[in-house]
């Protein structure tokens, strides 16, 4: 059993964690489970601009990044200022890459100063590969392991990746997100059309949670014919940017005709429906194509309501051997536990820098990988 305190301040959300990985023994399957996960989120301090600014997200990690600490380990039963019970904790995970460079400066210096300080190993984590992990947090033991291969898709604000996966996490080589990229979206992230198309409707940021609640009022997402990109094409990649257009269209054409409110719950449903169906019709193409036994949908997407519902009564269909994963709602946005259960993982394959060496760590804001 390892425990590991995880670091996150990529971009809007200041979280520190404390996980214990308990790596699969005979007839019990791999466990990491979330002890303490203190997060501080500035969505209400961006709000007002329309977006998150990057300077005041790093003046706001700086304030916050060590009450955040000091929560993770007090509720995780460590006492902050007594360094035989910080002790106790076996490595130090930081999200080093990609984001904000000056916002993922603040856990990266945070991080290598505990971790040399207690002389522990410092493990950095790549955002993604923590976003790819967090289906497998606090899985209960009778939950079994996800058969393979696993058809994995980060959808997030930032990112449509598409990948298939052939071995248990544990295992999963340092340049996975490289190696087992199948699909990509080719201009906005799925995440990105859910909160420019809402911006345009006049919701506030981050925006596809106010599309998701308001087609749940009654919205037909037959109501509007939006496009779907890229449709009968042999690639798994995906296309965003069209639908964008064609919501603006249809925005102003409802506004001039004094119809835009009423009609709000079918169109939010029409762009749901857009996005849901163009991601699951290649996370199908690409399961069928690739022998798939499994589907995990993380990021902060993953949350959406219609995208869960349509695959959970789906699945069966497409000869998946087990229902849809999602992660747990509170590990599907930015959160540390996530980046912990990465570092555990990495802590457990070596991949780790000590000594003065975790001096050379530093923050990549566009890593290639
Ligand atoms: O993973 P995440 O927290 O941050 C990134 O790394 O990007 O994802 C944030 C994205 C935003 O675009 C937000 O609008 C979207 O996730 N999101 C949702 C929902 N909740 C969050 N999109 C659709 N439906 C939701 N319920
Ligand atoms: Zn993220």
């Amino acid at each position: 059993m390892n425990t590991i305190l995880g670091i996150e301040t990529s971009c809007d959300e200041c979280s520190a964690s404390i996980v214990r990985y308990h790596p699969a023994t005979q007839g019990t399957p791999t466990r990491v489970e979330v002890v303490s996960l203190a997060t501080f989120s500035q969505i209400q301090i961006h709000k007002p601009y329309g977006g998150v600014v990057p300077e005041i997200a790093s003046r706001n990690h700086l304030e916050s990044i060590n009450p955040m600490i000091d929560k993770a380990l007090q509720d995780a039963g460590i006492r902050p200022g007594d360094p035989e019970s910080v002790g106790t904790i076996d490595a130090i995970a930081v999200t080093n890459r990609p984001g904000l460079v000056g916002a993922l400066l603040v856990g990266v210096s945070a991080a290598k100063a505990m971790a040399y300080a207690l002389g522990k190993p410092l493990v950095p984590v790549h955002h993604l590969e923590g976003h790819a992990v967090s289906v497998f947090l606090d899985r209960e033991p009778d939950e079994g392991d996800l058969p393979l291969p696993l058809l994995l898709a980060i959808v997030s604000g930032g990112h449509t990746n598409l990948y298939v996966m052939k071995a248990p996490p544990e295992l999963w080589p340092l340049d996975f997100l490289k190696r087992s990229l199948v699909g990509r979206s080719r201009d906005d992230a799925a995440g990105e059309a859910f909160d420019k198309t809402a911006k345009l409707l006049g919701f506030p940021y981050p925006g596809g949670v106010w599309i998701d609640k308001t087609a749940k009022h009654g919205g037909n997402p037959r109501a509007f014919e939006l496009p779907r990109a890229l449709p009968q094409k042999a690639t798994y990649d995906f296309s965003f940017s069209g639908l964008k257009t064609a919501v603006a269209l249809t925005a102003q054409k409802l506004q001039s005709s004094g119809e835009l409110d009423r009609r709000l719950p079918d169109l939010c449903a029409s762009i749901q429906e857009a996005i849901v169906d163009a991601l699951l019709s290649k996370i199908y193409l690409a399961a069928r194509n690739y022998g798939c036994r499994s589907v995990a949908i993380v990021g902060g997407v993953a949350a959406n309501s219609r995208l869960r519902g349509r695959l959970e009564s789906e699945w069966e269909k497409h000869g998946f051997a087990m229902p849809p994963q999602f992660p747990k709602m509170t590990y599907c946005t930015d959160n540390a536990a996530m980046i912990a259960a990465a570092g555990a993982f990495r802590f457990r394959q070596g991949h780790v820098l000590r000594g003065t060496d975790l001096m050379t760590l530093n923050a990549v804001a566009n890593p290639e990988i």
